[in-house]
């Protein structure tokens, strides 16, 4: 066969092996494996000597271009993101479509997809958020979009504009069960925030740190376990989305360890920063806010503990497009605004794969397979994109990342390569580094240097796959999720 690309002389990574190997690509996809030297004839070759060559990263929690019910749009947009994406080694995302209070999901899903058809230079899919489960939603929209290969939906169990109360949850619930679609939760406790947070402005406790104050680990916690408890009544896969302490995976663990259809993620931000951050001089602690809360050291410590047991098993960026400065920014309402409101994310695209690799393979916490599992295979296997996403295997799409793991790096906010005017790693080193990105067989960076056209990224429309089943077990065998009520 004539290969359009070989990649030679590098050691292969996927979520179970590290080898030495040649790898063919054609037509955009992973074509053939060989022993180092035995490839046939390609019409180009790159020398991956000294690399590691593992699966394009999987971010399957990001927010990007999320149209906001003020009527603003996050300034992440999908081209900007992508660039972001492509330069840290992520090829594949699934971000979000969100439902406003009031509205159809049909309203906003079609502004979506157009506005991913115009920049994504990353393939893509999305979550939907539901906010607002009416009969009309429940019964014509959820079952249209899953349709469509959109299996995964989103609820909020906190925020203002977005948090869904217990009935809804089990309404949405029962509808991803009846429909075929993973639920994805956000896990805080609206009612708990809402009367801390008033009763520490009352106090004059405003500064940024005193959003970790509105939401101590047990507003998690309880979030949580009632997340379970009502999915495992409903018989209905969860995933339990930024997992920010070993309290919250307890949780979770106890509900694994019964069988319960349930999986949860971390993300950098909660490995690497702590509650302290939101303490530095003046407003500055602003650009470390992010819901959950990052706790203290001994709970990035433990994160990594649950990383190793498998109980959490996928760590996404959660990447949330808010700059310092600017009219939707942190700082849009004063550098002494009470931090109620300040707007909750941190940016994380590109520096996602380098945190996870230089604080996991480097620093000797996990091998350079659980580093593929936790940034690739899982994501794509939990999302029904596997194993087009998320491996190294023929027949697979020829998205790679090209990685020096030994490559000391100082991250700055132009390695950022977002529409975001800060990072909040700014001056973190990092060994290990990805110096070219390949997506379906095209070299889209090297060096730093992104050269993918917007527009160039694919819709990932998602079949029914096993994880989405239910687990078949349901209290007194009565299925009440048949019963659209
Ligand atoms: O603070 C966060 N995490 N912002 C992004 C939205 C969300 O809650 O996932
Ligand atoms: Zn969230
Ligand atoms: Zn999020």
């Amino acid at each position: 066969m004539q290969l359009d690309l070989a990649i030679t002389g590098g050691t292969l990574v996927t979520a179970a092996d590290m080898f030495a190997a040649d790898l063919g690509i054609k037509d955009g996809r992973i074509a053939l494996l060989g022993a180092p030297g035995t490839l046939g004839g390609a019409a180009r070759s790159i020398d991956a000597q000294g690399m590691l060559v593992m699966p394009g990263g999987v971010d399957s929690h990001c927010h990007i271009e999320q149209l906001e019910p003020d009527g603003g749009v996050n300034e992440e947009g999908f081209e900007s993101a992508s660039r972001a994406c492509l330069a840290g080694g992520t090829t594949s995302v699934i971000t979000f479509s969100n439902q406003f209070k009031g509205h159809r999901i049909r309203d906003t899903l079609e502004e979506y997809k157009a506005r991913a058809r115009r920049g994504a230079m990353v393939d893509y899919s999305f979550h939907q958020i539901v906010t607002d489960p009416t009969e009309a939603v429940l019964a014509e929209d959820i079952p249209a979009l899953i349709g469509e290969g959109i299996r995964s939906l989103k609820v909020f169990l906190t925020y203002d504009t977005s948090h869904v109360d217990d009935a809804q949850y089990l309404r949405v619930l029962a509808a991803a069960r009846r429909g075929g679609a993973l639920v994805t939760v956000h896990c805080e406790n609206y009612e708990a925030i809402r009367w801390r947070s008033a009763a520490l402005l009352a106090d004059g406790r405003t500064a940024p740190k005193y959003h970790a104050w509105s939401r101590p680990r047990v507003v998690e916690r309880e979030a949580t376990h009632r997340a379970i408890a009502l999915a495992e009544l409903v018989d209905q896969p969860i995933q339990i989305f930024h997992v920010s302490c070993s309290e919250v995976a307890e949780e979770i663990a106890r509900a694994q360890a019964r069988g319960v259809k349930v999986w949860a993620e971390t993300c950098p931000q909660y490995l690497t920063l702590t509650a302290a951050d939101m303490d530095r001089p003046g407003f500055e602690g602003a650009k470390f806010m992010c819901s959950p809360s990052p706790r203290d050291p001994a709970d990035r410590d433990a994160l990594w503990q649950d990383l190793r047991r498998g109980t959490l098993d996928i760590i996404s960026s959660d990447h949330a497009g808010s700059s310092y400065d600017g009219d939707r920014g942190k700082a849009a309402h004063g550098r002494d605004a009470p931090f109620t409101q300040v707007p909750n994310g941190v940016p994380g695209l590109a520096f996602r794969l380098p945190l996870v690799f230089s604080e996991g393979v480097s620093s000797g916490r996990i091998d350079p397979c659980r580093f593929v599992q936790l940034v690739s295979a899982n994501p794509a296997k939990l999302f029904g994109l596997y194993p087009r996403k998320g491996t190294i295997a023929p027949g697979a799409d020829a998205d790679l990342v090209l990685w020096d793991p030994s490559r000391r790096v100082t991250l700055t906010q132009a390695l950022a390569q977002h529409a975001i005017d800060y990072t909040p790693y700014e001056g973190r080193v990092v060994t290990g580094w990805p110096v070219m990105t390949l997506r379906a067989g095209q070299v889209v960076m090297e060096r730093d240097v992104v050269t993918a056209e917007p527009g160039s990224g694919r819709f990932l429309a998602r079949a029914p796959y096993p994880m989405i089943a239910p687990s078949g077990r349901l209290a007194d065998g009565f299925d009440a999720s048949a019963f659209p009520v």
